[in-house]
Order: C-alpha cells, then sequence, then structure tokens
C-alpha cells in the first residue's frame, strides 16, 4: 500500500472542484473535491488550476494556496505525484496528456465521464498506462462499500430486473445508475451487452432504453415530471427488492413474502432502510478509502469503460 500522503494539484474549481460546497451552509456536507482533500488524512493539497480568475481568487483567499491559470506551470512549479481533473469532459483528454507527460505524476482522478466518449477514455487509459499512471474515474459510488459490498451482497448471483428514472441527462446523470449496476454485476464483454428501445406512445420523441447483460435486465426512463430531481432506481430479484430516495443515496430494502391472500403468489413487504451513514460526505468517503481501493484499480477500470461505451450506445439510440 502507498504510505505517503498523496499530493495533489487540483484542476478545475468549479462545481465539483470547489463551489458546492461553497453554496452549501452544510458544515458536515462533503460534496468537492477541494473541500474532501483539506480534511482527509491520506491527501495533500498543493495547489489549483483555474482559467476563471474570480474563482482564483476565491481558492487562494479560501485555502491560502498557490493557484494557478494553466496546469504547465503548476506541474512545473509544485511537488505532487496525484492530479484531480475536475474540468468539463471536452478538455480532459488534452489535459490528461499533458499531464501524463510528467514524471513525477503517478495517479489520476478524473471526472466522469472521462472525455467525450468511449473511444476517448479508452486512449486516455491507455496514455495513462503507459507512462505508469493509475487512472481512476470519480463515480464515487464505485468505491464506497455501501454499494459495492452492502448493496451489492442483496443481488449476488441473482437475476436482477432494473426500473432507473433520470433526468438531466444519459451522460450526467443516467451514467452514474450504470456504474452502480454494472458493480451487482459485471459483464465479461462489451458483446454480452444488448440494447433495445421502445416509444411509450407512437407520437412521444422520448424513447424508453433497455439495456440487458448476463443477469441483468434493465430499463431507463426519462420521466416529464419537474419537480423530479435527479435519478430513483428500483432492482428486484426473486427475493430483494430496493427502491431509492430521489438522489440515489439510500435505499428502501423490501422482502418477498408469500402472501395470505392469494397462496401461491407473493408480493414484497418493507423490512427497513438500509441507512447509509456516508450520504452527506461521499466525495471525503472516496478520499478516506482511496488508498485502501487503490488495489482494486483493474476492477474500476474496467467498470469506468464499460459505463462509458454503454452512455454512447444510449446515448446514440436516444
Ligand atoms: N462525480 C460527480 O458526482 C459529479 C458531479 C458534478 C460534476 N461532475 C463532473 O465534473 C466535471 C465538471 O463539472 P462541473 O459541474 O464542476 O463544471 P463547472 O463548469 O462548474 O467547472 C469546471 C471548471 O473548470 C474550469 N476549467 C475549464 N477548462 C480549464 C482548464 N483548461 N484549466 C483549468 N480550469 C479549467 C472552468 O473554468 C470551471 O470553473 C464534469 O465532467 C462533470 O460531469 C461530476
Amino acid at each position: 500500500m502507498y504510505k505517503k500522503k498523496f499530493k495533489v494539484i487540483l484542476v478545475g474549481l468549479g462545481n465539483i472542484g470547489m463551489m458546492y460546497d461553497l453554496k452549501s451552509k452544510k458544515k458536515n456536507n462533503f460534496f468537492t473535491h477541494s473541500k474532501s482533500i483539506k480534511f482527509s488524512k491520506d491527501f495533500v493539497l498543493k495547489a489549483g488550476v483555474e482559467i476563471s480568475s474570480s474563482k482564483r481568487k476565491l481558492f487562494e483567499k479560501i485555502f491560502k494556496l498557490p493557484v494557478f491559470k494553466n496546469l504547465n506551470s503548476a506541474l512545473d512549479k509544485i511537488d505532487a505525484n496525484l492530479v484531480i481533473i475536475a474540468t468539463n469532459e471536452n478538455n480532459h483528454v488534452k489535459l490528461l496528456k499533458r499531464i501524463s507527460g510528467c514524471k513525477k505524476i503517478k495517479y489520476i482522478i478524473l471526472e466522469k465521464p472521462g472525455g467525450r466518449n468511449f473511444k476517448e477514455l479508452k486512449y486516455m487509459f491507455r496514455i495513462s498506462e503507459k507512462n505508469n499512471i493509475r487512472l481512476f474515474l470519480n463515480y464515487f459510488r464505485m468505491y464506497d462499500e455501501y454499494y459495492s459490498k452492502e448493496i451489492k451482497n442483496l443481488f449476488s448471483k441473482k437475476n436482477i430486473d432494473v426500473v432507473a428514472n433520470y433526468k438531466r441527462g444519459i451522460r450526467n446523470n443516467c451514467s452514474h445508475i450504470i456504474n452502480f449496476l454494472l458493480m451487482l454485476n459485471t459483464p465479461k464483454s462489451q458483446k454480452d451487452i444488448k440494447f433495445s428501445f421502445f416509444k411509450k406512445h407512437s407520437e412521444e420523441k422520448k424513447k424508453v432504453l433497455n439495456v440487458s447483460w448476463n443477469k441483468s435486465k434493465a430499463i431507463f426512463i426519462n420521466p416529464d415530471i419537474k419537480k423530479f430531481s435527479f435519478v430513483k432506481i428500483q432492482v428486484f430479484s426473486n427475493l430483494n427488492y430496493i427502491l431509492s430516495n430521489n438522489d440515489f443515496s439510500e435505499f428502501d430494502l423490501y422482502k418477498k413474502k408469500k402472501s395470505v391472500m392469494l397462496s401461491g403468489n407473493s408480493e414484497f413487504k418493507f423490512l427497513k432502510t438500509l441507512k447509509n451513514k456516508n450520504k452527506d460526505k461521499y466525495q471525503k468517503f472516496f478520499y478516506d478509502r482511496f488508498k485502501e481501493n487503490v488495489k482494486n484499480y483493474k476492477f474500476y477500470k474496467k467498470n469506468s469503460l464499460f459505463t462509458s461505451y454503454i452512455i454512447d450506445r444510449m446515448s446514440l439510440i436516444n
């Protein structure tokens, strides 16, 4: 295991880089990379990089650390071994190429979905590995035992059916659901993943997308409900049923029981809410677990690539 502290340059001081936590009034929320690293024992924030001068000023004021307009200057001047890329997907490849040419950098944490498409993400893994850099995508649920153990174990080796509602885009939000589902049951190859779609009404533009692989069958719906904010998913097996809350941070668990009324039939009964104690600290939790999780690099890489492949195909159909 890596024994020293990770020394970090953070590129992109927007929402996920810095702003979400400044907008939030809750002290115990950790939604951004900068705040999470500041309070994480294994990491030390060394510098920021940001093209916007107002955000650079804000960062300097809050963190009292060097901040650069340009990544090259930061890489030259700062003693760092890990870079976080928290910019928009359009410039991920360009930034990653520059970082991978810098010998001292051993780790990159890249914001999801990782580049503009599957081809770009594959390319980024390839050049990172060529330069002995491990690249991790920030699908934070993948690294969190609440999802990767507690929820996963409910459906181990089972056939599952999934109904997933998402808003604000396939690449933006639906990618989180896909990444989570791939963790429950990982395909062996891309060829195992099948796609189809239907329309709820013939005149409707929106399509309901079906994606299946191995033991998983999922339908993805983009509903026309304004107040519905994020994502909501339901997963069924022959024994268990889970229903997420609206931001997909916690689940209610239902167990199958034989119905007294209709013998032979069965129904699900509410058992309990599976409490997620880290739900307000998810980004910090990612960093707290990172040292331990580094060893699962290959699994994270596989899941991130499958996620990217699926969202590309879904976007094409849509
Ligand atoms: N993991 C998650 O849950 C999660 C949540 C929100 C956003 N994201 C992802 O994070 C990424 C950024 O999203 P956001 O909402 O924070 O966007 P944003 O626009 O708020 O922030 C991006 C920041 O990067 C800066 N920037 C752009 N190019 C730069 C460059 N070359 N050098 C330095 N800074 C540069 C911009 O000025 C901006 O401040 C996206 O890929 C998005 O999908 C992930």
